[in-house]
């Protein structure tokens, strides 16, 4: 289905993606946020690119990462804070990958002032053997970060990314053995957040296994409905 136009949103709009890796958080993330004209912070993506920069926490991550673990909380805390603090945020904002533990959770409140009450939180679900092919075939730009699937959504020239010309590569924690631990991670940390945003905010089911205009509707008739 065909975007429609970009549309501002009301002041304040705050949503959260939760879901397993692959679930197709990412993809989503960033055209919900472009479409309501608020940033789209993605945690993954900005330790990719400390990582990249080789910047101290980027060589504090990098390890993390690549056994399939989660950064510390306190580092994540600090890295959102200081991001929402800036001006682009102050109509609101799309976050993927945060929180991810019940101490982030806590500690968004505390930056943004409290009650999550009017936030939108998409939980999507896709089952585990359809996960494993989505990260296994799953290629990423190093240089922007687009994301791409050799059969799902695959770039118009094979290897090679549609937005800026670079090798399209496999992230180093797509590897199978990284995978398993990385959903045992969500399974512990990240899946109590679901119980825990039940009471809180405004939390939306997503059966994330459909194809990815479908869920981008229904998500944006969701926030739609919010703004
Ligand atoms: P992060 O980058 O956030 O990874 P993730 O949460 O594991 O999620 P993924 O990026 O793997 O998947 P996704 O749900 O975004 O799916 P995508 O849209 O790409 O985090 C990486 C690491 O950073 C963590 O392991 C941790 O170490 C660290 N980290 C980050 N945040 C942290 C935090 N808050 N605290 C501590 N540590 C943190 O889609 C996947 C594939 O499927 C793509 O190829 C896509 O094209 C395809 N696809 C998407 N949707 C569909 C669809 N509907 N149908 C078919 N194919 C689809």
């Amino acid at each position: 289905m065909a975007d429609a136009s970009p549309r501002r949103a009301a002041d304040g709009v705050r949503v959260i993606f939760l879901g397993p890796p692959g679930a197709g958080k990412g993809t989503q993330a960033a055209k919900l946020a472009a479409h309501l004209g608020v940033p789209n912070i993605g945690t993954g993506e900005m330790l990719r690119t400390a990582i990249a920069r080789t910047t101290p926490l980027g060589r504090e991550a990098r390890p993390i990462m690549e056994r399939g673990d989660l950064v510390p909380d306190g580092l994540l805390v600090a890295l959102v804070r200081e991001r929402i603090a800036e001006p682009d945020c102050g109509r609101g904002f799309v976050l993927d990958g945060f929180p991810r533990t019940l101490p982030q959770a806590r500690g968004l409140e505390e930056m943004t002032g409290g009650d999550p009450g009017r936030w939108v939180v998409f939980d999507f679900e896709v089952p585990r053997p359809v996960l494993m092919l989505r990260l296994s075939g799953r290629r990423w730009c190093p240089s922007c970060q687009a994301t791409f699937h050799l059969v799902n959504d695959p770039p118009q020239r094979p290897g090679v990314c549609d937005v800026c010309g670079t090798a399209l590569v496999q992230r180093e924690d797509d590897r199978e053995s990284v995978v398993a631990r990385r959903l045992q991670e969500y399974d512990e940390r990240t899946f109590p957040l679901i119980e825990y945003y039940r009471t809180r905010a405004r939390m939306v089911p997503v059966d994330g296994n459909r194809p990815m205009d479908v869920v981008f509707h229904e998500l944006r008739g969701a926030v739609e409905v919010r703004v």
